[in-house]
């Protein structure tokens, strides 16, 4: 086996918010390649780190009242614990706000500007006088100009899937402080990228992508490159450029440079030689997993940067698909968006690991979590099959042979034939096609299942004076369950390791050439995996929709709800607000959020739509009184006029209050 050299990257996740189960696909995915090539004997680095740049950061740590320096520590260990326990072993983790990361930043940067590949100018852009601060699309909400949906952001509108400029949007307001954004000039900095046509059209085609991925660039390609604006003013969370005080780079400037930062975080803690990886002459292997969302930072910018700052270009990009949950998008409401956390303190990480393993292919595919296929692979490959070779084989060898393994192997051509497998098995994982590597493993489980139900040592055992052959049936059973633990190590490593020390057998490598275990002592057997329980599944569901509560709370919900200055006291008193009686409620068909009321306000009624449909069913609100704003200017929404604006209490979700007629109000009284 040659030994090759490889460096691998996981994307970085953003250090504004938890690790959920979307994002597991590609640690996962990554995390068994690697450990697949370290089995193999290769030299393989695997490294990563928070992103932890850019304004979504620093606008929660304002809100949460602490530095984002505090805010990234503990999200870094918060995440770096989820991969821990997900057996995730990325050999350094590091943090994109790091000096190793602003020293490569500055240097890339410079690099490309003596080359010429800098350039500046003057923009006019979005303002929010208030915080003073310019404002990127997501920062800006107002009225949809095509729908008139209300609350949509600067860059499209969600109920009617229209993009547009954030200049386009109707009574735009900012969405940190409420104030009206004013347009702006400032001078930004931008990289050149279409320098690197010529370039990145011959890169893109010489092997290193996906075909799909291939096809994308071509088309981007195809539509010519725009300057890519890599400054941001302050206030931001990020690294001052050098040359330009109060520029700050774009948080994907820094992110993929993040990866060499970590890598030479690791170089320094243990001695090894940084650019014998980064060099533009190196020998090594360079690959970044990836999510198919940033394949053009990866595909375009990255390797335009690398190469104009003269560095190595990666080796390959290998994007994967998007993780669906039984079969939609993942939902808060529906309780599928899951964290990481929230499935630990449930069930068996390797329960994941293997689902996903059994559904990843090299494409970019998305792929679906279905909760009922994921028990019934769980259970029926895993338990049913894999573990309960060494539970069929184990007892009597422990009662009858006082767990010695006999000295023949009665079966060396099955032996052999699991041996045989070992290329087409490693050829699955090294190309990514792990569904094709479980598939293969689960058929040779078949196969040592079929061996034992044939030879059947529970008949042997009744029979006397057939000692010999139950143990060599046996030992031969637990022969091959060895070997499917080891082909099976990358993916459920835990669960390997338990087998080895069963089997009283060192680290496993990659068996290319292997003799099977003869007279050779192991220890007790116990249980290795139990069955996935449904009513685990279900508490996960359950706990997962409580986050919804629990982001929906006032605390949480604050990083991009309005939150508006102090008014004056003629402010409050431009409010008409009034007791409403709730003549009647209905649903709207096609919104899941709204319902839609009659109110009577003393001296009319008015159609008000209101999102309380979490809250309460119609039949419930009829008759009941509710404070409402009734000079609040009519506005048209997706799903017909709103003609003012109900006001309940209680922070969303199931938690919204209406007032009662016990509270002793009547219709139309004015409330101040
Ligand atoms: N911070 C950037 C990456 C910078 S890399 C220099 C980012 N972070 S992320 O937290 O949004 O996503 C991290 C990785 O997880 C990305 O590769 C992304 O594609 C992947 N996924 C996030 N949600 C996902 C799913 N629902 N399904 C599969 N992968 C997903 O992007
Ligand atoms: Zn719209």
């Amino acid at each position: 086996m040659s030994d090759r050299k490889i460096l691998v990257t996981s994307a970085l996740p953003y250090a504004n918010g938890p690790i959920h189960l979307g994002h597991l696909v590609e640690y996962i995915q990554t995390d068994i390649w690697v450990r697949f090539q370290k089995q193999r004997g290769n030299t393989c680095y695997f490294v990563c780190a928070d992103d932890t740049h850019g304004t979504p950061i620093m606008l929660r740590a304002d809100r949460e009242g602490i530095t984002p320096e505090q805010l990234i520590a503990q999200v870094g260990q918060e995440h770096l614990a989820d991969f821990t326990e997900f057996g995730v072993a990325f050999d350094n983790y590091h943090s994109t706000h790091s000096e190793e990361n602003r020293s490569y930043s500055s240097l890339i940067y410079k690099r490309l500007r003596d080359a010429g590949h800098i350039s500046s100018r003057n923009i006019t852009q979005a303002f929010d006088p208030v915080k003073n601060m310019f404002l990127s699309d997501r920062f800006i909400k107002g009225d949809c100009p095509k729908c008139g949906a209300s609350d949509q952001y600067g860059d499209g509108c969600e109920a009617c899937g229209t993009t547009y400029a954030p200049s386009e949007l109707k009574n735009a307001v900012s969405a940190i402080s409420g104030a009206k954004p004013i347009s702006k000039d400032s001078v930004h900095y931008f990289f050149d990228l279409a320098n690197f046509t010529e370039m990145l059209n011959a890169w893109t085609k010489e092997g290193h992508l996906q075909s799909e991925v291939r096809n994308k660039l071509a088309e981007w390609l195809e539509g010519g490159l725009q300057q890519w604006d890599i400054s941001r003013d302050a206030p931001y969370f990020g690294f001052e450029i050098p040359d330009a005080p109060g520029k700050y780079f774009y948080v994907w400037l820094d992110a993929p440079i993040g990866y060499m930062a970590s890598f030479k975080n690791l170089c320094d803690k243990q001695g090894t030689d940084f650019d014998e990886y980064w060099a533009k002459d190196s020998t090594t292997e360079l690959y970044h997993f990836i999510g198919k969302d940033i394949i053009y930072f990866h595909a375009l910018f990255w390797p335009a940067m690398l190469s104009g700052a003269n560095f190595r270009t990666p080796s390959a990009i290998y994007a994967h698909g998007f993780l669906t949950v039984n079969g939609e998008k993942m939902s808060k409401s529906r309780g599928t968006f899951i964290t990481a956390r929230t499935y630990l303190d449930h069930l068996n990480p390797e329960y994941l690991r293997y689902y996903f393993a059994a559904k990843l292919s090299a494409s970019v595919d998305d792929i679906d979590l279905n909760f009922d296929d994921f028990s019934q692979r769980v259970n029926s490959d895993l338990v049913g099959k894999v573990v309960n070779i060494a539970s069929r084989c184990s007892g009597f060898i422990a009662k009858r042979f006082d767990n010695h393994l006999s000295e023949k192997c009665s079966e060396p051509a099955l032996y052999q034939e699991f041996i045989n497998a070992n290329e087409l098995i490693a050829n699955f994982y090294e190309t990514r096609e792990f569904g094709k590597a479980m598939r293969e493993i689960m058929a040779l489980a078949d196969k040592a299942n079929q061996y034992i139900d044939e030879k059947k040592p529970w008949l042997i055992a009744k029979q006397e004076g057939n000692e010999a052959e139950l143990h060599d049936v046996c030992s031969m059973g637990l022969n091959l369950f060895s070997l499917l633990a080891t082909y099976l190590k990358p993916v459920i490593p835990v669960l390997a390791e338990q087998a080895e020390l069963f089997l009283n057998i060192s680290t496993q490598a990659w068996p290319a050439a292997q003799n099977p275990l003869l007279n050779h002592s192991i220890n007790d057997f116990k249980p290795l995996m139990t069955r996935v329980e449904a009513d685990k599944i279900l508490a996960i569901v359950e706990a997962s929709k409580e986050n919804l509560e629990k982001t929906a709370s006032p605390l949480k919900a604050k990083v991009f709800e309005p939150i508006a200055d102090t008014i004056e006291f003629e402010d409050f008193a431009k409010l008409d607000l009034r007791i409403a009686k709730i003549i009647k409620a209905e649903h709207i068909e096609g919104s899941d959020k709204l319902l839609q009321l009659t109110v009577d306000i003393g001296d009319e009624t008015r159609n008000i739509l209101a999102g309380i449909k979490s809250a309460y069913a119609p039949e419930d609100l009829e008759g009941k009184l509710t404070l409402v704003i009734a000079n609040l200017a009519p506005r048209k929404m997706r799903f017909g006029c709103s003609e003012g604006m109900v006001l309940a209490a209680g922070p969303g979700g199931k938690d919204i209050w209406i007032l009662s007629p016990e509270a002793g109000a009547v219709a139309g009284l004015r409330v101040k």
